[in-house]
């Protein structure tokens, strides 16, 4: 039988110049610039401000991604683990927080049982976490006047686990067959009702005046990663008045805005958009990702998907963020796919979570993917405020590559995700022309992906000795040999 050939992609920590750099992703025909030289001092772009059409001023151009920490207690609130991973935030230099981490609006949302609930129950514990990040901020940054703190609103749709970390009690938009069959769905499951949809529209309103109450100055609907809210925009087959049009797909954005508005007035609103979606990823005989097998034609689940299910068309994203300008929000932070069947896209690895298989392209075709898109859509609707997602991967290259793109105006702001959890000062040094630390760039090696799927806490177990000293950290050893 003929050897097939396993791809090898080069890491970054030998890519050592910037022609090792430019020659790789020449060689591998990726799509991704860089500058060379970092700035300094007020030439850097990224010191740069942002200001918002509410005069709000966001001091720099960095930005926190939301990332939970499946830490909380099982009545939602944060824990001191919560505490410690909203200091490093808040310590990071980022002058945007992007909603923190995903806060479940009901407690059958939850995508597992530490996730932290909104309830008024849970109020003074959401203040204090407020308070912890100004507090913080101001101790190692002197002014918060220009920090930006938003809170990500979510429920997990298909991906709920709230009773415990091994079993699914799904909210779906619709049937899937190629998701409903990987997750245990049977054809017979209800989808979730209007009226159901109707109730929820309210539970996120009343979330958003608990967040604004508490301090916070912008709420994120979340739209991404398979959860609800996006799960709804692809609901193409859906009946009733949540499905099949584009009006109808986005009449629970519509309605949650409406109802933010009139009762939490003042409190501005972001999206966090999926912008484009393939079809679900399986292991292959070689444990390299391959796109599950679907004997249709074309594919019609993906929102911002061209059909073919591994490509992208803006077309239908383009209109929605024309409606998000006629809503009136401004601030748009851009992702793609789902952490849950497509994760390469996503957050491109070197390494998979357990739970994944082995990357079937260089990640920095993913990360290239993901920028371009960004750009895409910023050179499209110049006039909102947008933060740009998956830059972790580029680990040394990452703040060459973020210059560029602030340079060249294809994002507002630079999203960082998993590089804060190993090295949260990145931000920090980055702008104040400090020696970057090579040993606490991520590496991609997924713990803090593998540990959750696995019923432990999130965090990164490789290289912050807080996560390091724990018991979890020995039982991660275990499930990963
Ligand atoms: C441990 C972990 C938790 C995450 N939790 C969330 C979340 O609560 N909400 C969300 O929108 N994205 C979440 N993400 C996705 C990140 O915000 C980000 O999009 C992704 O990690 C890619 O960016 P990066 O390359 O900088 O890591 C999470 C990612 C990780 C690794
Ligand atoms: S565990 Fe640490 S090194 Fe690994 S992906 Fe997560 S943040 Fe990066």
């Amino acid at each position: 039988m003929a050897q097939k050939t396993k791809p090898k992609y080069k890491r970054i920590a030998q890519l050592k110049t910037a022609d090792d750099f430019r020659n790789y992703l020449e060689e591998q025909n990726i799509d991704l610039h860089f500058d060379e030289e970092l700035l300094t001092g007020d030439q850097s772009p990224y010191r740069e401000s942002y200001t918002l059409r509410t005069s709000d001023v966001i001091g720099n151009r960095f930005c926190i991604l939301p990332m939970e920490g499946w830490d909380g207690t099982t009545d939602g609130k944060p824990t001191e683990f919560t505490k410690n991973r909203w200091k490093n935030f808040a310590h990071s230099g980022a002058k945007l927080l992007w909603g923190c981490e995903a806060f479940a609006v009901q407690e059958a949302g939850r995508a597992n049982p530490n996730q932290l609930v909104i309830k008024p129950e849970n109020q003074k514990e959401l203040e204090g976490l407020y308070d912890l990040l100004i507090t913080e901020h101001e101790k190692v940054h002197g002014s918060s006047n220009d920090l930006y703190i938003g809170l990500q609103l979510t429920h997990s749709g298909r991906f709920c686990k709230p009773k415990d970390h091994k079993t699914f009690d799904p909210k779906i938009a619709y049937h899937h067959p190629l998701l409903d069959k990987k997750f245990g769905i049977p054809d017979d499951y209800p989808t979730i009702t209007d009226d159901e949809l109707d109730r929820l529209i309210e539970d996120f309103v009343k979330a958003a005046v608990l967040a604004k109450k508490a301090g916070f100055r912008f709420v994120d609907i979340k739209h991404c990663h398979g959860y609800l809210g996006h799960e709804i925009l692809s609901g193409f087959h859906r009946p009733g008045k949540y499905g099949g049009s584009f009006e109808n797909r986005t009449r629970f954005l519509k309605e949650i805005v409406a109802g933010i508005k009139a009762e939490a007035p003042g409190l501005n609103m972001g999206v966090r958009l999926s912008a484009f979606d393939w079809i679900p990823f399986t292991k292959g005989e070689d444990d390299f990702g391959i796109p599950a097998n679907f004997e249709k034609e074309s594919y019609p689940f993906a929102f911002g998907g061209d059909g073919s299910g591994q490509d992208v068309d803006l077309t239908e994203p383009f209109k929605f963020v024309e409606l998000l300008e006629k809503l009136g929000i401004e601030l748009l932070c851009v992702t793609v796919g789902s952490p849950y069947y497509n994760p390469h896209i996503q957050r491109p690895a070197l390494f998979p979570p357990s739970d994944g298989y082995q990357p079937p392209e260089d990640p920095l075709a993913g990360v290239a993917r993901q920028i371009n898109v960004t750009s895409e859509i910023k050179k499209a609707f110049p006039n909102m405020a947008i933060v740009g997602s998956a830059y972790s991967y580029l680990q040394e290259w990452l703040p060459h590559v973020g210059q560029y793109v602030l340079r060249n105006h294809m994002s507002d702001f630079i999203g960082l995700g998993r590089m804060v959890l190993s090295y949260p000062e990145l931000p920090a040094d980055v702008m104040e022309n400090m020696p970057l630390k090579r040993g606490k760039f991520c590496r991609t090696f997924s713990d803090c992906t593998t540990a959750p799927r696995n019923g432990l806490r999130s965090g990164c177990y490789p290289l912050d000795p807080y996560y390091k000293q724990t018991p979890e950290f020995e039982k991660l050893k275990q499930f990963k040999s």
